[in-house]
């Protein structure tokens, strides 16, 4: 397990850390799927696990790339069956954002794991959709969703999903703004969805893909050039490419980068050797980001406390973190301006 209470960590950071308003840009909803709700869920769909226990399941998130990891991923998701499974998930991300003050997230879904296996695209809207609605309403949780096609299956399949989901779009225009690219990188570049993302595009979304994981810079050159995207999931290997580094500063491009995410799935050997603090100190609009909390060993503040720890980050440098998340998001200029403010305000009193 890897510890979210790096022991190094003065202890008046750690609470600044906690106390930090942040923004999360790069979350998988399926990737927060707790062994315990799984267990429950799979108990009250009557579906089996090749698990004895939680314990055993737990124990069996020890990967050694993306795929190994998008294997279980995948698997875990079969227990989702009705809007309720949707809603109880979505519910206990927000409970755990909530808990780490995240303010905002912008999260990812993806209709096709659950289509495929006969679930209408209608329940993975409907149950996502009325747990982010509640929080906003109970909490002002503000929220976006972004549905993501799944590169390892086809363009077409892409369009299918897409053409399938539009009808749904103005009943979920509060919530559903974006599109992304997300599973198996290497062998599926970006140019494969070309145009899916032209039509995407036309049609008025935000545009983002996973790229630069463990696929190579070329991959995100062809996310910014083919796809238009406006910010890069992951990204850490642009570094890579010296003249793409200096593109992205002068572009001021984000990454939604996520740091126990990379140490999970073998993408850095050693949070000391992360690049998210060379890219920061770099100029480039890094963000900090948890994507799959419930099998990467945590959510935002313990992605914050990670790097934090392993790279000795300094206040004005976690306060950069957060503020690249806030102008990173899709939201209206208004809100992102209450949430700049709000930051301001916790940096002049900490
Ligand atoms: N990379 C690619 N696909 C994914 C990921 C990721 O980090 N998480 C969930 N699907
Ligand atoms: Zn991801």
């Amino acid at each position: 397990m890897i510890s979210s209470a790096p022991p190094t960590l003065p202890a008046d950071l750690r609470a600044f850390i906690e106390a930090l308003p942040k923004t999360e840009l790069h979350l998988h909803i399926e990737g927060t799927l707790e062994p315990e709700l799984l267990f429950a869920l799979a108990q009250r769909n009557k579906v089996e696990l090749p698990y004895a226990s939680v314990e055993a399941l737990r124990a069996a998130y020890a990967f050694t790339d993306l795929q190994s990891f998008l294997d279980l991923y995948y698997a875990g998701a079969n227990v989702l069956r009705t809007e309720q499974d949707f809603y109880d998930m979505t519910m206990a991300y927000i409970e755990r954002a909530r808990a780490d003050n995240v303010r905002h997230a912008e999260i990812f879904f993806d209709p096709q794991t659950h289509t495929e296996r006969g679930i209408a695209i209608d329940v993975v809207f409907a149950g996502i959709a009325r747990a982010l609605r509640e929080a906003r309403d109970r909490h002002g949780f503000s929220s976006a969703m972004i549905m993501s096609f799944l590169r390892h299956l086809s363009e077409e399949d892409a369009f299918v999903t897409l053409d399938a989901a539009l009808p749904l779009r103005d009943q979920y225009q509060d919530l559903w703004n974006g599109i992304g690219l997300d599973s198996s990188e290497r062998g599926n570049p970006p140019e494969k969805f070309a145009r899916v993302f032209a039509r995407c595009k036309e049609l008025g979304f935000h545009l983002v893909a996973h790229a630069g994981e463990e696929g190579p810079p070329e991959y995100v050159v062809s996310a910014l050039d083919v796809l238009k995207v406006e910010r890069i999931d992951h990204g850490v290997r642009s570094e890579e490419d010296p003249a793409l580094m200096q593109r992205l500063i002068r572009e001021k491009m984000p990454l939604t980068v996520c740091p126990l995410s990379n140490l999970k799935l073998c993408v850095v050997d050693d949070m000391a050797n992360h690049n998210i603090a060379r890219m920061l100190r770099a100029g480039l609009a890094v963000t900090v980001n948890s994507d799959d909390p419930a099998y990467f060993g945590g959510y935002m503040n313990a992605n914050y406390l990670a790097i934090a720890s392993a790279l000795a980050l300094t206040r004005e440098e976690l306060l950069q973190l957060a503020r690249n998340g806030i102008e990173a998001s899709f939201i209206p200029a208004a809100e992102k301006a209450r949430l700049g403010t709000e930051l301001d305000q916790y940096a002049a009193a900490h």
